[in-house]
């Protein structure tokens, strides 16, 4: 009998190129499968991408997202074993987090824990390295708790920020990289 695969729900609020990036990095695991895509906004991206995926999804309702542990049950139905936070906007309540201690993982567009926290995302993130005149930037992968974008690092990658940067260009270079180590260290760390 083969081991059970390791279960994966990828958590977006958007455009979900890194889901996209994931799910097919491990198209061919034989370790890892991507189950489940979780999701708090009707009409965004990566509900297409489920789709064309084949891939369930969880269309996530705020009031009871927010209420303790409305849907620790259902991901644990699920058979869940990492949640993978992948451009997800809702902070992650309590309850979620002591259903997965140590297992639930996240992306962020800079270098923690400079430029993090609240309201720190997107666009706001790219802005203000600007601003702040900062020679690079890049990525954080890190355990979620009970804080925004404060868990232990995993891993980063830098980035030079040139000059004339706009905000979308710092944005595609970090991209590129979240593109290039988020579905790697996702492996690292759950095999
Ligand atoms: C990424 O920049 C990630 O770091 C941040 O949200 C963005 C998601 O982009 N947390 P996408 O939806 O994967 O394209």
């Amino acid at each position: 009998m083969p081991d059970k695969k390791i279960k994966l729900a990828l958590f977006a609020s958007g455009t979900g190129s890194n889901v996209a990036r994931i799910v097919d990095y491990f198209r061919q695991s034989s370790r890892v499968e991507c189950s489940l895509i979780v999701c708090n906004k009707q009409g965004a991206g990566v509900l297409q991408i489920a789709e064309k995926e084949g891939i369930d999804t969880v269309l996530l309702d705020k009031e009871t997202f927010f209420r303790g542990d409305a849907y620790t049950g259902f991901l644990q139905e699920a058979g869940i074993d990492w949640i993978i936070l992948a451009g997800f906007l809702w902070k992650i309540p309590p309850a979620l987090i002591r259903a997965w201690p140590e297992h639930i993982i996240n992306i962020h567009p800079a270098l923690l824990p400079a430029y993090g926290g609240k309201g720190m995302y997107g666009r706001h993130v790219h802005e203000a390295v600007l601003q702040n005149g900062e020679k690079e930037s890049g990525i954080t992968i890190h355990l979620v708790d009970e804080q925004y974008d404060h868990g232990r690092t995993l891993f980063q990658a830098r980035c030079p920020v040139e000059p004339g940067d706009t905000p979308e260009t710092l944005a595609k270079r970090v991209q590129a990289l979240e593109h290039t180590h988020f579905p790697r260290v996702i492996e690292e760390l759950v095999s």
